[in-house]
């Protein structure tokens, strides 16, 4: 009891300090104090035992089977958990109250009566038994998949006995995921972790507990905002809660479409882009409008410079000739820089055209404006990654898209390599040999020295596209 009083006391404290800490934040910058306070407020309650948090909403049962399919709920119907790996990422959905186990990361189901279901694919006579395992993660490679840490549904058996105690009941869901192994890679966070997170989590409205396997605190951080757009309570880290925790219904897993994208006519339905980036909007505090829409200013140009491959060998020339064209160019070098995700979005977002190598900076799309112009250039070779990863998904977003093709005179492998070897003539035939060796050739030891006059009328065009003209002197 003691225990409880001091964290109502402290809590007192820190009302009176948010109190402050609100009036200080809303006159000086953007912030949600609502969320804010919301997020104190739970994480204070976290730790009260027994304590439940937050208030059950019979509506989820449409958001666990929004993410199923028919055939699906009927496995869910009869014996209270279904599997749908339908666009390659499988994905665990439970309705029924769970226990979860955060030290081995093993969600007990209750215990059931024999399914009447002769097609049921597992006996409850095998209770105890792991029913289902799943590594959360939606990229499923088996070498990425092999380092992603595995969640196990069991049955609790009857007999168990003392039965296993809940340390903390919880009356919203569990959505149990892995941030990865592509720690720092803004590619792989928004393409397999956070677009994902947003189509499994979204109709949840919040009322849902997210735990994070593989618990990479600096991800945690970088994307904060996001965690706190999409649920009331903090990002739970099993490392640190050896407990119990008790859960209405769980899923393990995040849906996945396709690169950087949503598919509205996949599970869960209905979902967009164009929806995602207006979240995006309105979680990082972003304009609304387009970027410029004043013609007296000159237009703003993102140039992402990578620094170790698929380098600009030229960039000095390529930001003159851009800025004879009339642009203000913005060269961002440090991928420090692009992580701080809070500056770098408002950034982005003031920009009318985004230019770069194929790369994982490209990603930055997701936070331009919806008139905004994207320039990729696509180096030797890269042609399938590069329409595939950003190029396809640039358009599906609602935004234009430019591609630059390097010609071979124009890639830093002419150096080393004869026009007429297999390299410089025909890519395909490298990343035939395995796909290690092809990134390694293309995407490893490639840098770029553009044809400046070629690339300007790409740049051109992007002033057309932005509806600008080409200043007279030029
Ligand atoms: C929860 O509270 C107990 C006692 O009040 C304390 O020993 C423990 O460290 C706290 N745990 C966390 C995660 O804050
Ligand atoms: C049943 O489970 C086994 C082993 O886990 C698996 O190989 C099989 O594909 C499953 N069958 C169905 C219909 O899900
Ligand atoms: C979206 O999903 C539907 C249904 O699975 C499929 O037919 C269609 O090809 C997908 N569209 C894209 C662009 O992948
Ligand atoms: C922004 O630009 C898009 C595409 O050009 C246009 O459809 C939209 O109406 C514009 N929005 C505003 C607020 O001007």
């Amino acid at each position: 009891m003691e225990g409880h009083r001091r964290v109502v006391c402290g809590a007192t404290q820190v009302i009176g300090l948010l109190a402050f800490i609100f009036l200080f934040y809303t006159q000086s910058f953007s912030f949600d104090p609502i969320n804010f306070l919301l997020r104190k407020e739970s994480s204070l309650k976290w730790n009260e035992t027994m304590v439940e948090v937050g208030v059950f909403e019979e509506n989820q049962q449409s958001s666990f089977k929004s993410l199923l399919r028919d055939d699906d709920l009927r496995t869910l119907e009869t014996i209270g958990l279904a599997c749908n790996s339908a666009t390659g990422s499988l994905v665990c959905v439970t309705t029924e109250p769970v226990k979860i186990d955060t030290t081995t990361m093993e969600i007990y189901l209750p215990t059931r009566p024999d399914p009447p279901n002769p097609n049921r694919n597992f006996s409850v006579n095998e209770d105890g038994k792991i029913i289902q395992l799943i590594r959360p993660y939606s990229w499923h490679q088996s070498d990425i998949l092999k380092a992603i840490t595995p969640v196990k549904f069991l049955r609790e058996p009857p007999q168990q006995t003392p039965p296993r105690r809940c340390d903390f009941h919880h009356k919203v869901p569990a959505l149990v995921f892995s941030s990865g192994v592509f720690a720092g890679n803004i590619f792989h966070e928004f393409n397999e972790i956070i677009i994902p997170l947003y189509l499994t989590s979204r109709s949840f409205r919040s009322r849902i507990q997210f735990i994070l396997v593989d618990f990479n605190p600096i991800f945690v951080a970088k994307f904060n905002r996001i965690f706190s757009s999409l649920s009331d309570f903090e990002v739970l880290n099993p490392n640190s809660n050896t407990n119990v925790c008790c859960f209405h219904g769980s899923i393990v897993g995040l849906k996945f479409h396709s690169f950087l994208s949503i598919n509205s006519s996949e599970i869960p339905k209905g979902n967009s882009m164009i929806e995602f980036k207006e979240f995006l909007g309105k979680t990082y505090d972003l304009k609304i409008e387009n970027a410029s829409i004043s013609v007296s200013k000159p237009p703003v140009l993102l140039l992402i410079s990578r620094r170790k491959t698929r380098r600009f060998l030229n960039e000095d020339e390529m930001v003159e000739m851009m800025e004879g064209l009339g642009f203000e160019v913005v060269v961002v070098k440090s991928s420090k820089t692009m992580s701080d995700l809070d500056r770098f979005s408002k950034l982005v977002r003031t920009c009318d055209v985004l230019v770069g190598a194929h790369g994982a900076g490209l990603t930055n799309q997701v936070f331009l404006a919806p008139s905004a112009v994207v320039v990729q250039v696509v180096p030797l070779g890269l042609e399938w990654p590069s329409a595939v990863y950003y190029g396809e998904p640039a358009v599906r977003m609602g935004l234009r898209y430019l591609e630059y093709r390097v010609g071979p005179d124009e890639s830093s492998l002419m150096d080393s390599y004869a026009r007429a070897d297999p390299v410089i003539s025909d890519p395909g035939s490298v990343f035939a040999k395995g796909y290690f060796i092809g990134k390694e050739m293309y995407l490893d030891k490639q840098n770029i020295r553009l044809d400046i006059g070629r690339f300007k009328s790409t740049m051109v065009e992007a002033l057309r596209l932005i509806g600008r003209t080409t200043p007279l002197s030029t």
